[in-house]
This record gives C-alpha cells, sequence and structure tokens, in this order.
C-alpha cells in the first residue's frame, strides 16, 4: 500500500531524511519511533505530500504521489492524516469538523454528511458531542473527532504523527482505544509514537528512525524481544 524508495529529504541543506527505503503492506500497522529529531514526522508528512521531497519516490496504492498526478483532494481522500494537535477547527462544531471535507471535498448534501458523520461519532461515543464546540470537549475528546474526521473520508491509509503525545495522561488511553478500534478494519495506518504498550499491543511492525535513517523494519514480537540489532536495543534501554 505504502512503498519508499531512496527517499531524501532536507530543511536548507539538513537533511532529515536519508535514503529511506520500505513498504508496508495493505491493512498493516506501522508504529514508527526514534528519538526527537530522528525524522519521524518529515517521514509521514512527506506520505501524505504535507512536506515536498528532493529525490526518491513514494507510492501509495501504486501511485507515486510526489508526481503532479494526484490532486490534493485525491490525496487528502485517500490518506487521513492525524496531527499531535487535533488540527481542529476552532469557529465549527464537531459535527462541522467531521463533516467538511465530506461536503466540500465529496460534494455530499448537509443531511448525507451528517448522517456519515454522526454514524462514525456515534461509533467513538460521541454522539452527545455533535453540536459541542472544541473549546467544550477534551483533548482526547477532541482528538477522537479529529480521527473521526479523517475516517469519514474512508480513507485506505491513515497517517497518525503522536496522536496522544499533546494529551494529559487519563486521556491517553481513551484515544489509543479509538485508534486500536480500528486495527482489523483493513485500514492501512502508520503511527508515530512513544506508546511502546500501544505498539505492543497493535502494531504489525515497527520502524525505528535514528537521524534521518531507518535503521529498522521489524516485526513487532521480534522488535520487542530485543532480537533486532544493537539500534533497537539501545532504543528500547529507555522503555
Ligand atoms: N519545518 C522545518 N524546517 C527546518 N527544519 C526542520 C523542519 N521540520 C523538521 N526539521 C528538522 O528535521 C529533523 C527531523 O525533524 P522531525 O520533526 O521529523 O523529527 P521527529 O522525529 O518528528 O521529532 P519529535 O519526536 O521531536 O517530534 C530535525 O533535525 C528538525 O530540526
Ligand atoms: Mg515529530
Amino acid at each position: 500500500m505504502i512503498r519508499l524508495v531512496d527517499v531524501t529529504k532536507s530543511y536548507g541543506g539538513e537533511p532529515a531524511l536519508r535514503n529511506v527505503t520500505g513498504e508496508i503492506q495493505a491493512g498493516e500497522i506501522v508504529v514508527v519511533c526514534g528519538p526527537s529529531g530522528s525524522g519521524k514526522s518529515t517521514l509521514i508528512r512527506t506520505i501524505n505530500r504535507l512536506e515536498p521531497i528532493q529525490a526518491g519516490q513514494i507510492f501509495v496504492d501504486g501511485r507515486d504521489i510526489h508526481l503532479s498526478g494526484w490532486s490534493v483532494n485525491d490525496l487528502r481522500s485517500t490518506i487521513g492524516f492525524v496531527f499531535q494537535s487535533f488540527g481542529l477547527f476552532q469557529h465549527l462544531d464537531a459535527l462541522a469538523n467531521v463533516t467538511l471535507a465530506l461536503r466540500h471535498v465529496r460534494g455530499l448534501p448537509r443531511k448525507e454528511a451528517e448522517a456519515i458523520g454522526l454514524a462514525q461519532l456515534e461509533r467513538f461515543g460521541l454522539a452527545g458531542k455533535a453540536r459541542h464546540m472544541p473549546s467544550q470537549l477534551s483533548g482526547g475528546q477532541q482528538q477522537r473527532v479529529a480521527i473521526a474526521r479523517a475516517l469519514v473520508m474512508r480513507p485506505s491509509v491513515l497517517l497518525l504523527d503522536e496522536p496522544t503525545s499533546a494529551l494529559d495522561p487519563e486521556m491517553v488511553g481513551e484515544v489509543l482505544r479509538t485508534i486500536e478500534q480500528l486495527a482489523g478494519d483493513g485500514l492501512t495506518m502508520v503511527c508515530v509514537t512513544h506508546e511502546m504498550g500501544f505498539a505492543k499491543r497493535v502494531a504489525k511492525r515497527v520502524w525505528l528512525m535514528a537521524a534521518g535513517e531507518l535503521k529498522a523494519d521489524v516485526e513487532k514480537d521480534m522488535f520487542f524481544a530485543n532480537d533486532a540489532g544493537p539500534d533497537v536495543r539501545e532504543f528500547l534501554k529507555n522503555y
């Protein structure tokens, strides 16, 4: 579903990704971990073309996303993105946030979009919050609305960049459970996180980034068995 071939990216001469090559199968859940500044956010932002790359190729569902053939709307419908900081529109209530792309990208009439949006909010136990503004929701609820907003577009791929790291500790669990709930839906997920317990439960593979390089791409069990080489061992020492 996702294939990176020799991807290199730098910010003003400073390399952030160095010759990253890797593959993620349809329906797989990959957790990306690594120290701060290692290029995790940059990596998943290039998969949604939020960041351009200087060399290499990124294929999603067989198409090279950095070639101009994909419209932004195509791209945003196929690949959902969840940000650390939720990124909800503050002047729109939960349901309006969730239905925005359905109405303006898909062009669905309001009624139809709202039926889909409400069903998704309900699935996340948020039906009662549909008319709440983001400021009236807890961080955990806001993040679940943001995930609902990504999912109503029925993306093939969902990218999550530290979806729980801006949350108070007591809300981390509810958001992780929501993401776990999506596992097995056939959705391909790439999740940057420091929550190694989550990786243990939910990931199929783990990618370890260090200094812009993909240092390890291994089956979850092998990763946690401390059986994947010195880079992984060194990283796991801190957990
Ligand atoms: N917009 C930017 N402009 C310039 N440099 C950037 C930009 N974004 C990231 N970088 C640099 O690229 C490198 C990788 O950053 P990135 O944000 O991908 O790391 P990260 O692994 O996500 O870190 P963290 O765990 O802190 O989120 C870092 O050296 C960072 O300073
Ligand atoms: Mg980051």
